[in-house]
């Protein structure tokens, strides 16, 4: 259905995305976030963010009229669906902080009309949509389950080509409703408590599959077997496939980290060990100690003394996103044995220098800068530009330097041409 009236609440990743998505596809969408300075920024056009196509669709929602940015609830008064898309971070005990997600929805009992309906795009735990739906119930607003699968760095083409929608709920009239404002797509539907717990499983094996490659890759180094070979081979086998295997510094993230505890407090809740989960978490703990030992095995300074630099500190390529980054967790156990720190990241300029000064980390905005007098370089970020480095050059500048590749992008043969020690990740002569 093109040209209803929607709403989202929280101007982030997701939130933002849907909105100057929704916009895009001729639905007049009003943004509603408690932040001011970023409804400010988004009304004059400043992409927030950093995701592929997000500034023109921004720009062109603003041009045309048809997407708003505000802080005030009441803009939502004539919604037909709002789309809740605040953040859920995990508590000191594991579980989804959802102070946030009620918060919206108090304000949502005091300004949408009856008839309306709220979709929680949040990942929210398995029981939430229901407890939401009954206390929006006496104002007759409807609440359906509408988990988001976008990822960043892919948000946009994501949103626009999703690989499922999915929604839940008892109700056919407001669920039709949600399905139609989406692109088309895959359009599963099933109770909330399946769409919920079905959000978090997706996450949580995921997390699962790169624990398992990353335990592998322990493996392949110490028989001298090639990790990149194995899961070469597992992932043409169209059923277990080939993504999700590569093997990294561990994952991070706004999201794995953050839905792999929940899950796993859900399961206490109810009395369920997810063993599969714990271990998957238990491995990705691991990572950063494994990586600085491997430094701290094979420089021949003592590590209090080495200078370390880091290539890559976002979580992932294609982000400038560092949260939960296990890039900084790898910069942190090297810092905590005394070797000093530099970094350099293709979006260095995106990233909080007060955040990298707190963590002890020296950005500096050029590779071969960066590596100057480096005993250790390890690459922890998959940016593809990293193999196109000048290595001779490097070298120049870190001679005799090993290179720990985390992520397994460099070319072995170019880095001992030039001299350079290189460490893969689970590869013969690697760690
Ligand atoms: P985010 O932190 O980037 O954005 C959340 C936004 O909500 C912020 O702008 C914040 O100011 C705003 N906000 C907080 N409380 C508010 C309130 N009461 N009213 C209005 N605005 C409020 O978060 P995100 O990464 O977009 O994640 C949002 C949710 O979507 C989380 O539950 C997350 O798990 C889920 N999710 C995230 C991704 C992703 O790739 N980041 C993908 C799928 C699902
Ligand atoms: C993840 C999911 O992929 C999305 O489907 C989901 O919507 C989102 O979480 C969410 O719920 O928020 P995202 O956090 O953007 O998306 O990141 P991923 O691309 O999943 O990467 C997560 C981490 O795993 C990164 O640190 C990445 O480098 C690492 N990774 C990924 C590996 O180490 N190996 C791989 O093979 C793949």
């Amino acid at each position: 259905m093109s040209g209803s009236r929607v709403g989202v609440i929280g101007a982030g990743y997701v939130g933002l995305t849907s909105a100057v998505c929704l916009a895009e596809r001729g639905h007049d969408t009003v943004c509603v976030d408690v932040d001011e300075a970023r409804v400010r920024r988004l009304s004059d056009g400043v992409a927030t963010i950093d995701e592929p196509d997000l500034p023109e669709l921004l720009e062109r929602g603003l041009r045309t009229e048809t997407l708003h940015f505000t802080t005030r609830y009441d803009a939502l008064a004539d919604r037909d669906v709002v789309f809740i898309c605040v953040s859920t971070p995990s508590m000191p005990d594991g579980s989804a902080d959802l102070r946030a997600v009620d918060a919206a929805v108090g304000e949502l009992a005091t300004v949408l009309r009856a008839g309306a309906v709220v979709a929680l795009k949040s990942t929210v735990p398995v029981g939430t949509t229901r407890r939401v739906a009954d206390r929006l119930r006496g104002n007759g607003i409807h609440v359906v389950s509408s988990p988001e699968f976008l990822r960043e760095s892919h948000a946009i083409g994501d949103f626009r080509h999703p690989d499922r929608i999915l929604i839940g709920s008892d109700d056919d009239r407001p669920a039709d409703l949600v399905a139609s404002l989406y692109p088309p797509g895959r359009l599963l539907r099933m109770s909330p408590e399946s769409a919920e717990v079905a959000k978090y499983a997706s996450n949580a094996f995921l997390a699962v599959k790169i624990s398992y490659t990353n335990s592998l890759a322990r493996l392949c180094a110490r028989a001298g077997a090639d990790v990149t070979d194995v899961t070469r081979c597992m992932g043409a086998d169209i059923r277990i496939g080939a993504h999700f295997l590569q093997a990294g510094p561990g994952w991070g993230g706004s999201c794995l980290p953050k839905d792999t505890a929940a899950l796993l407090h859900t399961g206490r809740e109810y009395g369920v060990v997810l063993p599969e989960v714990e271990s998957a978490r238990a491995t990705n703990a691991a990572q950063a100690v494994c990586i600085a030992d491997t430094v701290d095995r094979t420089i021949g300074t003592p590590i209090s003394e080495a200078r370390v630099t880091a290539l890559g500190l976002t979580f992932k390529a294609g982000t400038s996103d560092v949260r939960d980054s296990p890039a900084l967790t790898v910069c942190a156990e090297l810092a905590t044995r005394g070797a000093a720190l530099s970094a350099y990241d293709p979006r260095l300029a995106g990233i909080d220098g007060e955040m990298l000064r707190a963590a002890a980390i020296v950005g500096v905005d050029d590779p071969y800068l960066a590596a100057k007098g480096a005993d250790a370089i390890v690459v922890l970020t998959e940016w593809p530009q990293f193999r196109e480095l000048d290595w001779a050059r490097i070298a120049d500048q870190a001679p005799g330097a090993v290179v720990v590749d985390t992520r397994n992008l460099l070319d072995a043969a170019t880095l001992a041409d030039v001299g350079l020690t290189y460490l893969g990740n689970g590869t013969r002569g690697g760690f």
